[in-house]
């Protein structure tokens, strides 16, 4: 047998010749294999994964019970594709999707691959369900890059810009920023004007009557992991309901125990009428669903939704694990406890570092915005992507995130050991250390 060994800078090079730039790269080295929380590089390199694949991995890479579930459904097929012929799989998939997420109604579950493939849809759905064109999203959302979705995002540069014409009718509602609020403003004085100017949109921007659904990311994911007040969500979620407009949860990087219940819009006292789900549903492989009330889902007639590939047997066989392990391992539990170490050592770096600005987290979902000081608040782009590099030159995959790119975000798995956290915490600290001012 002939044994070909290709090392890291041929890959680059060949990377660089045969890949388009504008799909970036966090991390310039080339994984071999991967468990837990470790990625091992071809140099035999280990990577702290605080990244988890943005957001795809609350089971860790290559868990076994996914491996084996995996390995099993190859052996039987591959894909006889569902509008073909079906598959338990997907059937005992969009049963159990129904049974885990909120809502004591007649649900329904769709599978799709991608996060933005589900979303479409689940406008489709809401469109022919009322009748009405309009779709709302919000200032600082992001929801994929198809061209529907890149209309509903908000970051300009790199999403969007020079990508259009984007798709009509979509309108951009405002959402609340507590860190950033007006510093005379009183939280609740703050939370009141933000709910009033989101009602304010629907006369000034759009009319409600014309409005297929609303869109809502429970926490912004790009956005730079934004927690909106729960008195917030709760009048977005009304307003809905008076007007008859669909409300769509887009849980695709805050569901299947992130922020410490296994979808984060039960933190906020409020039943979405439908919910995107992907990402981590499937620890990895390509998968998405839209679940939520059958009245809506079951509106559209034969042949009118689906896709060559969606809900592929081996996803979905990955995604049923997945769901057996959530509440096996108790990972939404382990979310809270994780996100409480990382908070810690967030606080500790605040304590040596004025750039350190908000700390946030629901969960596992934490975030720490990076400014020039804390007194202005400012955001440090520069600084930001610093420390982000630094640590992907150094063990630690990182992600930034946030409008102004001034965030960074942790994604870590929620299996986690408190070996890996240590490492990883301390290369993060290194990467602020080394960022001092
Ligand atoms: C909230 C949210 N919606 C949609 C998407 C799009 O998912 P995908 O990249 O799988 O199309 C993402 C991806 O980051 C996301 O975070």
């Amino acid at each position: 047998m002939t044994v070909s060994y290709v090392t890291t800078k041929e890959l680059q090079e060949k990377r660089e010749k045969y890949v388009p730039k504008g799909v970036s790269n966090g991390n310039l080295n080339i994984a071999h294999h991967a468990a837990g929380a470790t990625i091992t590089d071809i140099d035999q390199n280990e990577w702290i994964d605080f990244a988890g694949a943005i957001g795809t991995l609350n089971v860790g890479h290559s868990h076994p019970k996914v491996t084996e579930a995996v390995n099993k459904q190859v052996e039987k097929f591959l894909h006889p594709g569902f509008n073909v012929m079906m598959y338990e799989g997907y059937i005992n998939l969009a049963e159990k999707l129904c049974k885990i997420t909120p809502g004591s109604f007649e649900k329904q579950a769709i599978l799709f691959n991608s996060g933005a493939e589900a979303v479409e849809n689940a406008i489709k759905i809401a469109r022919r369900y009322t009748g009405r064109q309009a779709v709302v999203s919000f200032v600082r959302g992001y929801h994929g890059r198809t061209n529907m979705t890149m209309s509903m995002t908000s970051k300009v540069k790199p999403y969007k810009f020079g990508f259009g014409p984007f798709a009509p009718e979509v309108y951009q509602a405002p959402f609340p920023y507590l860190y950033h609020k007006p510093s005379e403003m009183t939280e609740e004085a703050y939370i009141d004007h933000m709910i009033e100017e989101f009602k304010d949109f629907f006369i000034a921007v759009v009319a409600p009557e014309t409005v297929a659904c609303v869109v809502m990311e429970p926490v912004q994911g790009e956005g730079g992991f934004i927690i909106p007040p729960q008195k917030f969500v709760k009048a977005v979620s009304d307003f809905c309901k008076e007007h008859g407009i669909v409300f769509v949860a887009d849980e695709i990087q805050t569901g299947f125990g992130r922020t410490g219940k296994l979808f984060a819009i039960e933190h906020f006292d409020v039943t979405p009428d439908l919910m995107t789900v992907s990402k981590s549903l499937a620890a990895g492989l390509p998968l998405s669903g839209v679940v939520g009330k059958s009245e809506i889902l079951n509106v559209a007639d034969p042949g009118e939704l689906g896709g060559t590939y969606s809900g592929s047997p081996v996803a979905c066989a990955a995604a049923l694990a997945v769901i057996d392990i959530m509440e096996e391992e108790n990972l939404p539990e382990k979310a809270e406890s994780l996100g409480q170490k990382i908070e810690a050592k967030l606080l500790d770096l605040a304590e040596r570092h004025d750039y350190v600005g908000d700390i946030r987290r629901l969960g596992a979902m934490v975030a720490v915005e990076i400014v020039d000081h804390r007194d202005s608040k400012r955001p440090d782009k520069k600084k930001t992507a610093d420390i982000v590099k630094f640590a992907n030159e150094n063990g630690l995959l990182l992600l930034s995130a946030g409008l102004k790119g001034n965030v960074v975000r942790f994604l870590a798995p929620l299996v986690i050991t408190d070996d890996e956290l240590a490492r990883g915490l301390a290369i993060l600290e290194k990467a602020f250390d080394h960022n001092q001012i």
